[in-house]
């Protein structure tokens, strides 16, 4: 990593690593948090890997202060965490000060150490409480939103100056509720849509209150989202037909999840592909005016890009060759529209290939495609690979390779004209996976699950060394 140009970095960039309340906080059940959709689906036989669950996950609910005292020693510029809304506001009562002490020994603890805090507020986990009233698919949870978000506000407000609403509402709607394959489980488009159209309501009901409310206190606040975006590109690009499958993909995956942010209108093509499902149903005048509230920053999350086809996918495909058929990575478009075997790239321990240009070009387009865009962020980007403890040395010179490879990755994206001001790190922690529960390991630092000892991992000193030259270099 170190053979890094240090010196293309704008001034101010940020240097991070992220994590999620679920995937890393456990005491599930303690300090007044009751269930989350993730800890009510977890339960569910074979819903994940092992039958793991974010019960215990790698307990940093009560290793906070070592925690941060790790990301000081990495040298990390922020923190990307979430808060949980389920312990902030259980089973949908009023909201509980235990758990928002939590959040605010944490936050403290990050200021204490130079870490800027980077607070998300919906990273998945609905309380299951306000699932049993329908969840994101009932319009009422947009406001219910808004109410948990000045809850965090009137405790953090006064300290934190960075707050994302949603990570990755394609992942919480879409594959939550049509592929079945996250948290709450469902599998009925009409939910879906729903739900999506939902979620981008809260998103901006949120934004506004937040503005509102930091305004009245005349506070500084930096406002965004973070979407998971990817370049969908047709396995044939002669074939008009998986030309087709990749606009579909682009659609449904990209489109639909910014224009509404940055054009405040849905994209028509889509809207068209979905007609059966007449998503226009849920959409109320004033809605989208409310949802494209202007915002500080993009966050985008990237790890590969997505090779599609509109071919059925032919079943006699020798193994290797077969497409992979991604948990709920198609979920409106049919079995014949698929993400194809990796392009000849190498691949992590997802089976997700490995190719930072990808990187490059979707910050560069973004920038291009959507002139009014604010600056972005990589707010995740990192890689799974199977760890082995060799004493107290991991060695993980894949991960410490792709991290460093997608660095430059955006790097080059700065060079060529995308406007990006920070990259986190998934993650600083190995963690709770969803639904591959703890096989997939994603930190920089390894987490031996037995005894929650904390060892950093290779990438995470080649992470820190890279942070560290480009200090030295300004
Ligand atoms: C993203 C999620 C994050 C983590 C990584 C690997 O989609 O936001 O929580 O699971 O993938």
């Amino acid at each position: 990593m170190n053979t890094l140009n240090t010196t293309t970095w704008p001034q101010g960039f940020l240097w991070g690593s992220a994590t999620a309340a679920a995937q890393i906080e456990g005491a599930a059940h303690e300090g007044g948090k009751e269930d989350s959709i993730w800890d009510h689906y977890a339960r569910q036989p074979l819903a994940v890997a092992n039958g793991d669950t974010p019960e215990v996950a790698v307990d940093h609910y009560h290793r906070m202060n070592d925690d941060v005292q790790l990301m000081k020693e990495l040298g990390l510029d922020s923190y990307r965490f979430s808060t949980s809304w389920a312990r902030v506001v259980p089973g949908d009562r009023t909201p509980n000060a235990e758990g928002l002490d939590f959040y605010s020994r944490l936050v403290d603890s990050l200021l204490e150490a130079n870490i800027l805090p980077w607070l998300t507020l919906y990273h998945w986990d609905l309380p299951q409480a306000l699932q049993e009233k329908g969840g994101w698919a009932n319009r009422d949870t947009a406001y219910r939103f808004a109410e948990y978000a000045e809850a965090v506000y009137t405790a953090l407000g006064d300290r934190v100056s960075h707050w994302t609403t949603f990570n990755e509402p394609l992942c919480s709607s879409l594959i939550g509720h049509v592929a079945g394959e996250h948290a709450p489980g469902l599998t009925d488009p009409n939910l879906g849509l729903a739900a999506l159209h939902h979620q981008h309501l809260a998103h901006g009901l949120a934004a506004n209150r937040l503005r509102e409310l930091a305004t009245a206190r005349s506070r500084e606040i930096e406002l965004g989202i973070t979407l998971n975006l990817t370049n969908a590109v047709p396995n044939d690009p002669s074939d008009p037909i998986d030309r087709d499958a990749a606009r579909r993909i682009d659609g449904l995956w990209n489109r639909m999840f910014l224009e509404p942010l940055v054009l405040g209108a849905y994209p028509t093509d889509v809207i068209d592909d979905l007609r059966e499902y007449n998503f226009e149903q849920y959409v109320q005048e004033g809605d989208l005016e409310i949802i494209s509230a202007p915002i500080d920053f993009l966050g985008v999350n990237h790890y590969h890009d997505d090779n599609v086809s509109g071919h059925p996918a032919p079943r006699d495909a020798t193994p290797g060759l077969r497409p992979t058929t991604k948990p709920g990575r198609s979920p409106f478009v049919g079995s014949e529209f698929v993400t194809m075997p990796p392009r000849d790239l190498p691949r992590t321990a997802m089976d997700w290939e490995v190719n930072p240009s990808g990187l490059r070009h979707l910050l560069v387009r973004l920038g291009k495609e959507y002139p009014t865009l604010p600056p972005l962020y990589v707010t995740e980007n990192g890689a799974s690979y199977d760890d082995t403890r060799e004493g107290d040395a991991i060695d993980d010179p894949q991960r410490a390779s792709y991290i460093a490879q997608h660095i430059q990755a955006v790097a080059d994206a700065i060079a060529d004209g995308a406007d990006v001001r920070g990259y986190f790190v998934w993650s600083l922690l190995d963690n709770f996976e969803w639904a591959w529960g703890y096989n997939k390991r994603f930190g920089i630092v390894y987490v031996d699950y037995d005894t929650q000892e904390r060892i950093p991992k290779q990438s995470a000193k080649e992470y820190a060394a890279l942070i560290a030259a480009t200090k030295a270099a300004v």
